[in-house]
């Protein structure tokens, strides 16, 4: 069976200190952090997840570009080549931001223990990559235009993503993201699976939709 942990930051000192709140369930092991208000749409998205799991040391995140890089951490380039990455310049040195999911290897919280808090009083999460970066083990991914990330940080941007959701999800008849589908489609989990899991859902509009995944699978 699947084992999880509940471990809550005690206080918003910064992502990285994520990885060293984890350290002990972490233990060495590789691992992915996706940020709760990050949304991430396009056809393909398994493999490139797949190919960035894969890797077995340095870490892999993923540059998109956007209108309002100030907004996040953004990527430096020399030529071709990532140089650094900034969180929230003032003036970017370029449009791509750094999008809210990391695979780092298993020296992540050993690395994490070297970041120092930064001037807003956070452990960075791009002061933790720049460390990658520095010893050549970043590595950089754009995720192209076909593809949409979303943030939720703001009440107009969580407005946003819920319109574009609407959008898709009306026109397509499908849901997008629902995790119960997902397992269903790889075989993780069972048709009686999916249909206890519809089960107590079954007067909205999500259960109902599970219940028809379950039925056009006959
Ligand atoms: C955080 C990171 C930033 C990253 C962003 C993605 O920003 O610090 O590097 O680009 O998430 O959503 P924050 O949520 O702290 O503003």
């Amino acid at each position: 069976g699947l084992t999880f942990e509940w471990i809550v930051q005690p206080s918003p000192d910064g992502l990285a200190q994520a990885y060293l709140l984890t350290a002990d369930f972490l233990n060495g092991a590789p691992s992915a952090m996706v940020l709760g208000d990050n949304i991430f749409f396009g056809h393909g998205l398994p493999k490139i997840l797949e190919r960035a799991d894969q890797l077995e040391t340095g870490g892999t995140v993923f540059g998109y570009r956007v209108a309002d890089p100030e907004r996040y951490g953004v990527l430096a380039y020399e030529g071709e080549k990532v140089s650094e990455i900034i969180e929230k310049p003032e003036k970017p040195p370029s449009n791509y931001a750094v999008t809210g999911l990391y695979f780092l290897d298993g020296s992540a919280s050993e690395r994490a223990a070297q970041v120092k808090p930064s001037s807003r009083g956070e452990l960075e999460i791009t002061d933790l990559l720049q460390l990658y970066l520095n010893d050549g083990l970043l590595n950089v991914e754009r995720m192209g235009r076909g593809y949409a990330w979303l943030d939720t940080g703001t009440h107009a941007s969580l407005l946003d993503a819920g319109n574009f959701v609407r959008t898709l999800t009306a026109r397509q008849g499908l849901q997008s993201g629902s995790p119960e589908e997902i397992a269903f489609e790889n075989r993780w989990i069972s048709k009686s699976d999916l249909i206890a899991a519809a089960k107590p859902l079954g007067k909205n509009a999500y259960g109902q939709y599970l219940m028809q995944i379950a039925g056009d699978a006959e």
